[in-house]
């Protein structure tokens, strides 16, 4: 069992920091999900996150820098329009894929040439980089502190409900609050001349079509929403991924005693169980995997999910749904 910290000072910051150089892992906030870090250069540590996660080893991980400064170290080029995207999008919910330098060990990359960084937007994330920094440490290895398969977390509790069994003593979870955004970073493989979502996030199509200023090449999956043509490993493309317990059914009409989760503008049909009624997509996404966590904790066997409909965000929302609906 971990030890679990809600009063993050900056004195606790830097005593995680400790931990981390040390080779424990810590779990910490992020605006998107709750991340399990560990000291990015260190072997025995990365191990540690596959082995708490129970994660294949050749699925690669984003590691998490507080200034573009430490940017330079963990690659060896990168084109023009990434160097833009970092710049407007930095810190927040984007991870950029980028030819790796010789710093990028294959225990990170999963043997890939590439390499997944992002600058969080979570002070809390950032105050622990930058006293990780200040110890020498060069980045944070971090996927989400979900078990493999499941559901991310976005609350410091439902870390513990996820890991909490497989993390040691030395092991830290910070406890920053729930996660502002709720879906996992958008990742944008910047290794082409042209930039590819692998992963759809709160970091949007348009958002990075405007400031790059290029067309973004998977646009037929754009459209559906529908990000599975990776010849990349990214594990969060697997078919059944973000899945709770409860089997998982979306735009359909619910049976009695089931979860239901949809809009607030979308009325409760007879008989089910409302989970969570968010006013706007943003909000769907802040609180769609609290909702899911909630369904299971009430030992609901299926629930119902009326998708919000556009662009934006909405596209990373249904692209999770999409393979919640998969199942475990
Ligand atoms: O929002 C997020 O990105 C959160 C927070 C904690 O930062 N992290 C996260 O990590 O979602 P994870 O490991 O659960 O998902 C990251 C995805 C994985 O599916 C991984 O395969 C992919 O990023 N990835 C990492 N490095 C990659 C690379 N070099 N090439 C392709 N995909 C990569
Ligand atoms: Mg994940």
């Amino acid at each position: 069992m971990s030890q679990f910290l809600s009063n993050c000072s900056v004195d606790a910051l830097a005593n995680a920091a400790q931990a981390l150089k040390k080779g424990s892992l810590v779990a910490f906030p992020t605006e998107t999900v709750y991340g399990l870090g560990g000291d990015a250069t260190n072997a025995l540590a990365v191990a540690r996150i596959y082995e708490v996660k129970g994660r294949p080893a050749d699925h690669p991980l984003i590691v998490h820098i507080a200034d573009l400064k430490y940017l330079e170290q963990w690659i060896s080029d990168i084109p023009e329009y990434a160097i833009a995207l970092a710049r407007e999008f930095w810190p927040g919910p984007m991870t950029l894929i980028l030819l790796r330098s010789e710093l990028a060990k294959d225990f990170i990359t999963g043997g890939q040439d590439s390499v997944g960084i992002r600058i969080p937007d979570n002070s809390l994330a950032l105050g622990l980089l930058e006293a990780f920094h200040k110890l020498g440490g060069i980045g944070i290895a971090a996927p989400s502190a979900n078990r493999f398969g499941q559901v991310s977390p976005t609350t410091a509790k439902a870390v513990q409900e996820e890991l909490g069994d497989y993390l040691s003593a030395t092991d830290l979870v910070l406890d920053g609050g729930q996660s502002v955004v709720g879906v996992e970073s958008t990742i944008i493989d910047c290794t082409g001349e042209l930039p590819r979502i692998l992963r759809p996030g709160a970091t949007t199509v348009e958002m990075i079509e405007e400031i790059s200023g290029l067309k973004i090449s998977n646009i037929a999956e754009k459209k559906a929403g529908d990000f599975k043509h990776m010849d990349i490993r990214v594990s969060g493309s697997l078919e059944n991924h973000y899945a709770p317990k409860a089997k998982v059914f979306l735009d359909q009409q619910p049976v009695e005693g089931s979860g239901f989760i949809a809009l607030k503008s979308v009325d409760t049909p007879d008989g089910v169980i409302r989970l969570a009624s968010p006013e706007s997509v943003e909000e769907f996404a802040r609180v769609l995997y609290l909702a899911l966590r909630e369904g299971d904790h009430q030992n609901l066997e299926s629930i119902y999910i009326a998708q919000p409909t556009g662009d934006g965000l909405a596209i990373a929302i249904r692209d999770r749904l999409s393979r919640s609906a998969k199942g475990r």
